[in-house]
């Protein structure tokens, strides 16, 4: 078929064929879509490309790795769209740039393996305080970076936020819980014993960072307009807003912490959605 000899010629300038089931997805995916008649526009997908549906009472959170050799970089960097290549420019630091490089292109291969799109055709728009968004039908996504670490968290009901941070001391103690949290989060953080205390800020604060970027508000939200629990051992929960008695109701949130791989992460969600799925990319 030529076509496929022409995809896998593209692919293979452009990616690391072969290395992960996941690169071989990929392949899949575009040698089912084209059509091999010389033109890149891709059809519709089909039901049948829509490989791994996401089940209307599922989370998929997918861990990976945002450390990748320079050339593959180099490589992903062309999966982005030209927005997206410009703000990788303006970082300052090649680390960081690298970072959100790779940080993007997964999350375009991750979307794009939901939609039966090939990656560079997922298109993002966004809301008043950046939060990226589908600009087609598809699920709702986020996703959240702390050193290496990526986590991206979908689901096909309600709006979804995650946040990860490295089990990091130092993290805790530069940031003043009495600058951030409420006054209920305070008071339970400093009732705990000293040696807890690094974790539960952790915990405390992924968890509000998740409910802020499940809402897309950004830093627009006073972060002590509302509590969540933080005890060691409490089931993960929103308790408190300050502008409404339902708003606990809506929203369901889970830790998603991995003391082995050292972070503390977590996620909210408005949806019904409580069964989670956890995959890791590489
Ligand atoms: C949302 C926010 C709190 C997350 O910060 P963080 O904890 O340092 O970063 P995380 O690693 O957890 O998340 C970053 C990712 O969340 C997503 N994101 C960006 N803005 C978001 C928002 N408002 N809500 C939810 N998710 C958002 C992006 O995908 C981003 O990753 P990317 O830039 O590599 O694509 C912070 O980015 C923020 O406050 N943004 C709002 C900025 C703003 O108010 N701008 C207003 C301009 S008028």
């Amino acid at each position: 078929m030529p076509g496929q000899s022409r995809c896998t010629a593209i692919l293979a300038d452009r990616l690391p064929i072969g290395e992960s089931p996941h690169w071989l997805y990929y392949v899949d995916v575009v040698l089912a879509t084209d059509r091999g008649d010389g033109t890149d526009q891709l059809p519709a997908p089909s039901a049948a490309q829509l490989h791994d549906p996401i089940l209307l009472d599922e989370i998929h959170v997918w861990r990976a790795s945002l450390e990748r050799p320079g050339a593959d970089v180099e490589r992903l960097r062309l999966l982005l769209a030209a927005d997206e290549q410009q703000r990788a420019d303006r970082f300052r630091f090649d680390r960081d740039r690298c970072r959100y490089i790779v940080g993007r292109a997964q999350l375009r291969v991750l979307l794009g393996r939901y939609l039966g799109l090939v990656p560079e055709q997922v298109r993002f728009e966004y809301g008043a305080f950046e939060k990226p968004r589908l600009a087609h039908p598809g699920p709702s996504f986020n996703l959240t970076h702390s050193g290496p670490v990526a986590l991206y968290a979908f689901t096909a009901a309600g709006e979804i936020g995650v946040d990860v941070e490295l089990d990091d001391a130092d993290f805790a103690k530069e940031r003043i819980a009495e600058r951030f949290f409420s006054a209920a989060e305070v008071a339970v953080l400093r009732s705990l014993p000293e040696r807890l205390q690094a974790r539960a800020f952790l915990t405390c604060w992924t968890r509000k960072e998740a409910f802020i970027k499940a809402r897309g508000d950004g830093l627009s939200l006073a972060l002590d307009s509302f509590d969540v629990s933080l005890e060691p051992g409490a089931p993960a929960a929103l308790l408190r807003t300050a502008w409404s008695t339902e708003e606990t109701r809506k929203w369901y949130i889970e830790d998603l912490s991995d003391p082995d791989a050292g972070y503390v992460a977590a996620m909210a969600l408005s949806g019904n959605a409580r069964r989670v799925v956890k995959r890791d990319l590489f």
